[in-house]
C-alpha cells in the first residue's frame, strides 16, 4: 500500500511546505526561479513600467527602493511558506520577462493562493502568462490540494481575465467587490 504524506503542515493558521520543492521549474518555453536580489534591476524594469500598471490605480513603482522592498517581501514568502512568486526567464537565453506565481494570502478570512502574473509588454500575447499560470495551478494541486487558487483583477483587465479563464478558473461573483475574482475551488 502506498502511504501518502501531506506535503505541508499548518502553522499559525497558515500552510507551510515541509520542504521547498518548487523553487526552480521548467515549462516548455520558460524557466521559473525563486527570486533573489540579483533580479532587482529587471524586477524594477517590469514593476516600474507604467504599461504594466494600466489597470492598477496605485500605479508603477517609481523608485528602485520601492521595488526592492516588494522583491524582498516576495523572497520572504519562500522562506516563510515554501512557495512564492517566481522570476520568469525565457529559454534559451534566460532573459527575464516577468514575475508570476503563487502567494499565500487571506481572502475573506480564508487562506488562499493568490495567482499573479506581470510580464514585460514586449513579451505579451505569446501565451507566456498562460504557460506559467498552468504550471502554478499544477503546483498548487500537488503541494496545497486544500487551498483555492485565486486570481483577482480589475474588471477592465481583459488579458488578465482571459488568462484566468484559459486555465479553467471560474468567476465567483459572490466573492467580488472592487476586483473580479476567479477561483479553482472555494
Ligand atoms: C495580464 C498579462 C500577464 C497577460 O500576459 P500574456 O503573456 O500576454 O498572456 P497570454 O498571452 O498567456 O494570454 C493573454 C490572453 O488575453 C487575450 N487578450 C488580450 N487582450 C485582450 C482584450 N483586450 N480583450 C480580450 N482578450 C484579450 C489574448 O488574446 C490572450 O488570449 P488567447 O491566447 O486566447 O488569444 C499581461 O498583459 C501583463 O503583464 N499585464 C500587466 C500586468 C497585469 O495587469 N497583471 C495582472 C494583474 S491582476
Amino acid at each position: 500500500m502506498v502511504k501518502t504524506v501531506a506535503p505541508y503542515v499548518a502553522s499559525r493558521g497558515r500552510s507551510v511546505l515541509l520542504t521547498v520543492v518548487r523553487e526552480s521549474i521548467e515549462t516548455e518555453r520558460l524557466m521559473l526561479l525563486r527570486p533573489t536580489l540579483a533580479d532587482l534591476d529587471d524586477f524594477f524594469a517590469i514593476d516600474g513600467d507604467p504599461l504594466t500598471h494600466l489597470h492598477n490605480p496605485a500605479g508603477p513603482d517609481t523608485t528602485i527602493e520601492t521595488s526592492e522592498r516588494r522583491l524582498r517581501s516576495y523572497m520572504d514568502d519562500w522562506t516563510t511558506f515554501g512557495i512564492g512568486y517566481w522570476i520568469v526567464r525565457l529559454k534559451p537565453d534566460s532573459d527575464i520577462i516577468g514575475i508570476a506565481g503563487l502567494r499565500s494570502v487571506e481572502l475573506l478570512d480564508r487562506e488562499v493562493l493568490n495567482l499573479y502574473y506581470r510580464f514585460k509588454p514586449v513579451a505579451w500575447g505569446n501565451g507566456f502568462a498562460t504557460e506559467v499560470a498552468r504550471a502554478a495551478l499544477d503546483v498548487a494541486c500537488k503541494d496545497f490540494p486544500g487551498l483555492p487558487v485565486v486570481a483577482r483583477t480589475r474588471p477592465t483587465n481583459e488579458p488578465a481575465m482571459a488568462v484566468a479563464r484559459k486555465i479553467g478558473l471560474e468567476r465567483r461573483l459572490e466573492l467580488e467587490g472592487e476586483y473580479v475574482v476567479f477561483t479553482s475551488q472555494w
